[in-house]
């Protein structure tokens, strides 16, 4: 590698073009840094799913690797906006911060402005953008941030906007620098985009066709992880289990976790999203066989009513949904489960509505994501005629979101009086004699513990749970 960055043509193959390019950038951001007397900072701002907050790690890895200091505050020199577009609400609060850093701009023309992520997958988006907000140097995508040391150093040079879109792509570029948030733990991505295009969701559009990592590169950068420090992965995928249907050697899911958890000194595993439609029998005995499976499963159901469930395009109905949760219930019995769910998808009627309180009811979960079904233009529910009232989804989002807390609750409390492993990850924020922690299930506890322990697994006496958390104490 190191002789490709010396040579003086440009390499074609990736990731050693983007390395010749890190070295470029580098040595403009090290010549700004003399003129300015002092380390240019760079804040990347992160919207959306985990999925967006991983690829930060990733922007930063190069941030960093080509001279940038990272920060929080958005007083920086270089301002990343990572967008998410899922719901409407979300490019709202984008635009907002584009707007008020036209001032900023004006003031202090030095400052670079880069947005990508979801939201720039959209033609519509970039257009406005190119109208309405001019002061913007950078715009890119979800299939190139690999590319983003060969794009700061386009707009280091260049005086006009830089765009660089891709629509679609089957690459993978495996080995760029990544910059952790957590030293104990890290998500990695084992597949990219979504080829199951719900009716109401823009992901597939925006994500790309569903590839996946190949499993000798997942478990490298796993076993590299671990020599790191980690502790726990989170296996990302929009629907991970569909895992490794596109391979040259195809694989499951089930099968890839059995290889994960082998890998020495990895202590958890935990995965999202799981599509009820995929989930099989064989990842649920692999989960039952593998105490370092988090007993955690992420199952949206969106709806409980199987009319709407065949609109949204989600192939499984209200029963299959119900049997499935029985199935992993017997097999992995305290396991929790959590979901998201959609109000005011066209044409949920009263009964429809009634039907998802019903499956509320019965599953139990010990969380849910409950959101006001949003208009994402061309999905196929953006067209349909039957948009339901304002009114009647806030009054049906509000006895939702009454009965998921009142459940959740309930479930939460089961475990009170259990002693649970549980992996420090700060300081409690409220006190500083207490740390924070998670279990295996993802549920929050709290107790007495210094700094020195953050990152390891301690196990912790549930003294008493308060509605969605515990406080604790060490054993
Ligand atoms: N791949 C994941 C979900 C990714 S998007 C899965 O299939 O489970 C996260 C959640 O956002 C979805 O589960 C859904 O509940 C919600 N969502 C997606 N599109 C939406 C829309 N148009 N309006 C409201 N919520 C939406
Ligand atoms: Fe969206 Fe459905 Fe894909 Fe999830 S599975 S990302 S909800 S299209
Ligand atoms: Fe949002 Fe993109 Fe994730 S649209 S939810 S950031 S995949």
């Amino acid at each position: 590698m190191t002789n490709e960055i010396l040579t003086p043509q440009i390499p074609e193959e990736e990731p050693a073009r983007q390395y010749y390019y890190m070295e470029l950038a580098k040595q403009l951001v090290a010549e700004r840094a003399e003129k300015a007397g002092r380390p240019l900072t760079c804040c990347v701002t992160t919207f959306g799913c985990q999925m967006n907050a991983r690829d930060s790690e990733k922007l930063k890895g190069i941030l960093e690797t080509i001279g940038y200091q990272c920060v929080e505050t958005e007083d920086a020199d270089f301002l990343i906006y990572n967008t998410c577009t899922v719901r409407e609400n979300a490019n709202v609060r984008v635009y907002g911060r584009l707007g008020s850093l036209k001032s900023l701009k004006r003031k202090e023309p030095e400052t670079m402005i880069a947005l990508c992520g979801c939201m720039m997958q959209e033609p519509h988006v970039v257009d406005t953008i190119r109208r309405k907000y001019k002061h913007v140097d950078l715009i890119f995508g979800t299939h190139n941030i690999y590319k983003l040391a060969e794009l700061v150093f386009r707009a280091l040079n260049e005086e006009e906007m830089v765009v660089d879109l891709q629509e679609n792509t089957d690459l993978i570029v495996e080995n760029l620098p990544v910059d952790r948030k957590y030293s104990f733990k890290s998500g990695v991505n084992i597949m990219f985009g979504c080829n199951n295009f719900c009716s109401y969701c823009i992901v597939p559009y925006v994500r790309g066709r569903e590839r996946s990592r190949k499993p000798e590169e997942i478990l490298s950068e796993i076993r590299r992880l671990v020599e790191d420090g980690v502790v726990e992965v989170m296996l990302l995928g929009q629907n991970v289990n569909s895992y490794g249907k596109n391979l040259e050697t195809p694989m499951t899911f089930a099968q890839l976790l059995e290889q994960i958890v082998q890998v020495p000194g990895l202590e958890r595993v935990r995965f999202m999203t799981s599509h009820p439609k995929d989930l099989s029998d064989e990842l649920i005995a692999v989960m039952a066989k593998y105490p370092k499976i988090c007993r955690h499963l992420h199952l949206p159901v969106q709806s409980g009513s199987s009319r709407i469930l065949k609109i949204m395009n989600r192939h499984y109905d209200k029963e299959q949904y119900l049997t499935l949760v029985e199935k992993i219930r017997a097999a992995v019995p305290d396991i929790s489960l959590t979901t998201d769910i959609i109000v005011g998808f066209p044409g949920e009627t009263e009964e429809d509505f009634l039907e998802t309180m019903d499956v509320v009811e019965k599953v139990g979960y010990d969380s849910a994501f409950t959101f006001i079904y949003s208009k994402r233009t061309g999905t196929p529910a953006a067209s349909m005629e039957n948009q339901v009232p304002e009114d009647v989804v806030k009054d049906r989002f509000d006895r939702l979101l009454a009965l998921v807390q009142k459940r959740a609750r309930e479930r939460s409390a089961r475990f009170e009086g259990q002693v649970k492993t549980v992996l420090v990850e700060g300081i409690n924020e409220q006190d500083d004699s207490l740390v924070t922690g998670r279990m295996d299930n993802n549920i929050l506890v709290h107790f007495p513990g210094d700094a020195s322990m953050i990152g390891s697994l301690v196990d912790v006496k549930l003294d008493c749970c308060k509605g969605f958390y515990y406080l604790g104490s060490r054993v």
